[in-house]
């Protein structure tokens, strides 16, 4: 990897978020895209001609090109495991979609590979690179809203298509895998330690998949120190997303905690010194993600979340579903 040149990408998956938001990303952040894979030709080639990729092949022919540095993996998540090997063996980088693996043990064979072949793993929280979430962290750390007491967290994303691969359960499908897993992930980030499952609600379709999923965690601490967290997800809720802290001695709340990109966000807090806006310009944290993740290729930095934070994710995703 030489610091001079674009780093040259291949896609797994003509999948909608790498329309919508990676190619996006890699343009604006300078990455070279150099081809993309997919089950179908012909799809794959519209793909590519829409979004002026020069080639589309198959999975296999894009993980052994040696023209590319990196993979992006936007498959559905039973996908995530087999390509992320794959590309691995391969002596690719892996930036891939969340949830990274299914399970715990999908992240640790990850962890495994990612050692074997000297390479880094990203999984692709990008809402973590938006400066609000930073912010947040710190200003609570700081004790700006006194002890964190309680958490609450929400996705709602509705999805209608029952031929969606999210409603699938041999492939990943699950409200908690795929949007849960955002508060989940905000949580541990902003208390910087682990929280305990304590209960998980979950709401299924006829063939078991979560549509929608309510849960109750704790962080431990002595007394007051404690903290419960409470998350609600699902693709039967209308879209709604919040985010909120509440401390002995104040509040803590993201307007527009998890789909950031290319709008004003706030962060609004307030406690005995009065009431605080704090506005965010727009910002693409796809772009600010690919950027960071290319620094620790080219060894400019270490990867601020590697796949220790993966499996810490996963294994309390585990501990939910357990629950179920
Ligand atoms: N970071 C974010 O903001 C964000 C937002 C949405 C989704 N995601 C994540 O991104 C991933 C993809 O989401 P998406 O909305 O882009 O999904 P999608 O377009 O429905 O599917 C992505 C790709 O997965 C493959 N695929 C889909 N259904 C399949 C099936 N039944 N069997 C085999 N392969 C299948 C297809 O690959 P081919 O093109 O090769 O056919 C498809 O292009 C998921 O892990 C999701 O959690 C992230």
């Amino acid at each position: 990897m030489t610091k001079n040149r674009p780093v040259r990408w291949g896609l797994i998956g003509a999948a909608r978020i790498a329309e919508r938001a990676l190619v996006p990303a890699f343009r604006r952040n300078g990455s070279h895209i150099v081809a993309v894979g997919c089950r179908d030709p012909q799809r794959g080639t519209a793909f590519a001609q829409r979004l002026d990729i020069a080639e589309a092949q198959t999975y296999e022919a894009v993980v052994a090109r040696p023209d590319i540095d990196a993979v992006y993996i936007g498959l559905h998540n039973g996908g995530h495991l087999p390509w992320t090997l794959a590309a691995l063996a391969a002596g690719k980088h892996v930036l891939c979609e969340k949830p990274l693996g299914l399970d715990a043990g999908e992240v640790r064979q990850m962890q495994a590979a990612e050692r074997a072949a000297g390479r880094l793993v990203c999984e692709a929280f990008m809402y973590r690179f938006h400066p609000q979430a930073e912010r947040l962290r710190a200003l609570v750390a700081g004790g700006a809203v006194g002890t964190p007491r309680l958490l609450r967290g929400s996705f709602g994303a509705p999805l209608a298509d029952p031929a969606d691969c999210r409603f699938d359960p041999a492939i990943g499908g699950g409200a908690l895998y795929d949007v849960g897993c955002y508060p989940l992930n905000l949580m541990r980030l902003v208390m910087g330690r682990e929280p305990e499952a304590l209960a998980f609600t979950a709401q299924c379709t006829d063939r078991g998949v979560d549509h929608a999923g309510h849960a109750v965690l704790r962080f431990a601490g002595d007394g007051p120190a404690e903290a419960l967290a409470h998350l609600d997800c699902g693709f039967s809720l209308a879209f709604e997303t919040s985010f909120e802290v509440l401390g002995s001695e104040g509040v803590a709340r993201l307007d527009q905690p998890f789909v950031c990109r290319d709008v004003e966000t706030r962060l609004h807090w307030r406690n005995a010194g009065g009431e605080h806006v704090e506005r965010f310009e727009p910002c693409d944290p796809y772009a600010l993600m690919v950027r960071h993740f290319e620094g620790a290729m080219r060894g400019e930095h270490p990867l601020r979340w590697g796949l220790d934070d993966a499996l810490r994710q996963a294994l309390l995703i585990d501990a939910l579903l357990a629950l179920r």
